[in-house]
């Protein structure tokens, strides 16, 4: 190891540590904010929720920032040009006030752009994610669905998230980024270590690989570009070729945007359908009406958005002083809006407790965010959310958790990391 390794190894442990236990203690005196960044074992965060709900709409956190958990307010932020996702010196605004260094590759991507590169980055990719193209996609996700569950029977063991709802959208974004077969197994390493760090880095080792599986995803994306040059075809990266040999976008661009793609792909469709399964497995009544008429899986989609989503919260930064809720904001203000509060928020919703998938009234849930950066693959993740809960509904007549269910580290992203079943219940195709 170089001495440079050594240095940086070194700086990486000094921050983690420094981090974790600033969070540690302001969670221990009653900061709820750093108690969501650093739960503490059998911590429940929708009962935290409804603690940082007792402080107001708004409430000011220890570590700074500002912390909204009403609906109205979330989305007036998500709406309001004054709040940006890059802070005063243009560095994208994180949940972590302490973090000194971008993770991965998603840190320059669109998603963490304001206007008018986000505008410009967002145009380019938007037309592969058109309503009427994605709709194309259902019967390649039937099959997807159905060949992964015969695999399960097959094999007389299955669990739901490593052997249903994660190769089920990697598979889909895989082939929607045109990862050539040979490169398949590479791209799920890397994406999984890439994946695994959004809520956050909490070892050396996982930020050393983070930083190889970033590389490593780079120069994968950039043999991709190239191939997609002397081939053409109709996926992403040919796309994004394209504009790039018009000068539209940069080469840094297009491999951001490429990775924020595999993440959105990786990391949230899986939890939403290990969500809405969960939910049901604990809803039996719920579980009947669905398999009953899976047409229904439409709405058992917008339900688990709405009761349990994927993602948490995010954040924003104030550019200009601003009101809110009768708080001032200065400039320069951290905005961490609590997106499952809000979708639980008693204004908006009767009974916002109650998870009913026949549940009418209300307003949009906040699942997919709103404004400018609303969830570009939202009718790509729904439609993958449906098929998936349609297959299961035909094929598992018993929805039966058979072992202990374990959670995926982090707070800002939610989901299982397993959730055993028993696998004889699989009704042929
Ligand atoms: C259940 C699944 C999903 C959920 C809950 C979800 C949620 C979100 C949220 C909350 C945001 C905005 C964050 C913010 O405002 O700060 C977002 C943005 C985004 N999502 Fe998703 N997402 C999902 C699936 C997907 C999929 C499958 C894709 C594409 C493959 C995707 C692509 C994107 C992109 C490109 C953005 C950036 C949009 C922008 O900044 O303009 N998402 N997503």
């Amino acid at each position: 190891m170089s001495d440079i390794d050594i240095m940086r190894r070194v700086r990486t442990a000094a921050r983690i540590t420094a981090g974790r236990t600033i969070f540690w203690s302001l969670a221990r005196s009653g900061d709820l904010l750093s108690r969501f960044l650093q739960p503490g074992p059998g911590d429940d965060a929708y009962l935290l929720y409804e603690r940082m709900r007792a402080r107001g709409p708004v409430h000011r956190s220890r570590t700074g920032a500002y912390v909204v958990t009403s609906h109205a307010l979330c989305s007036q932020v998500l709406r309001d040009p004054r709040f940006r996702v890059r802070d005063l010196s243009g560095r994208p605004a994180d949940f972590d006030p302490f973090s000194d260094e971008a993770t991965g590759p998603v840190a320059e991507s669109f998603l963490e752009q304001d206007p008018p590169d986000h505008t410009r980055l967002r145009r380019l990719v938007a037309p592969a994610f058109r309503p009427a193209l994605v709709r194309d996609y259902r019967s390649r996700i039937e099959t997807i669905a159905h060949d992964l569950l015969d695999a399960a029977a097959r094999r007389g063991s299955f669990d739901l998230i490593t052997d249903f709802a994660a190769p089920l959208p990697i598979t889909v974004i895989t082939e929607l980024l045109g990862v050539p077969d040979v490169d398949t197994d590479r791209f799920a390493r890397f994406g999984a270590v890439v994946g695994q760090s959004l809520g956050g880095v909490y070892s050396v080792r996982q930020a050393e690989e983070l930083r190889v599986a970033t590389q490593d995803l780079e120069t994968l994306f950039v043999e991709l570009e190239a191939h997609r040059r002397e081939h053409p075809g109709d996926d992403v990266p040919s796309i994004l070729g394209a504009a790039r040999a018009q000068g539209r976008l940069s080469m840094d661009e297009l491999v951001a945007t490429c990775g924020l793609l595999l993440i959105a792909g990786f990391e949230t469709t899986v939890n939403l359908i290990g969500n809405a399964t969960v939910a049901l497995a604990h809803r039996p009544d719920q579980w009947e009406l669905l398999r009953g008429e899976p047409v229904r899986a439409v709405a058992a989609v917008e339900e688990t958005l709405r009761w349990d989503p994927s993602v948490q919260a995010t954040v924003r930064v104030a550019h200009e002083p601003v009101e809110l809720a009768g708080t001032t904001l200065p400039a320069g203000g951290r905005v961490i809006l609590m997106l499952a509060a809000a979708n639980r928020d008693p204004a908006a919703y009767d009974d916002p407790g109650r998870f009913d998938i026949t549940r009418t009234g209300g307003p949009d849930h906040l699942a997919f965010s709103s404004g400018i950066h609303y969830c570009l693959g939202a009718p790509l993740a729904r439609l993958e959310g449906e098929v998936a809960l349609q297959v299961l509904a035909d094929r598992l007549p018993r929805l039966h958790v058979a072992g202990p269910l374990r959670r995926r580290p982090g707070s800002a992203i939610r989901g299982f990391a397993s959730i055993p079943m028993t696998a004889p219940a699989l009704a042929a195709r």
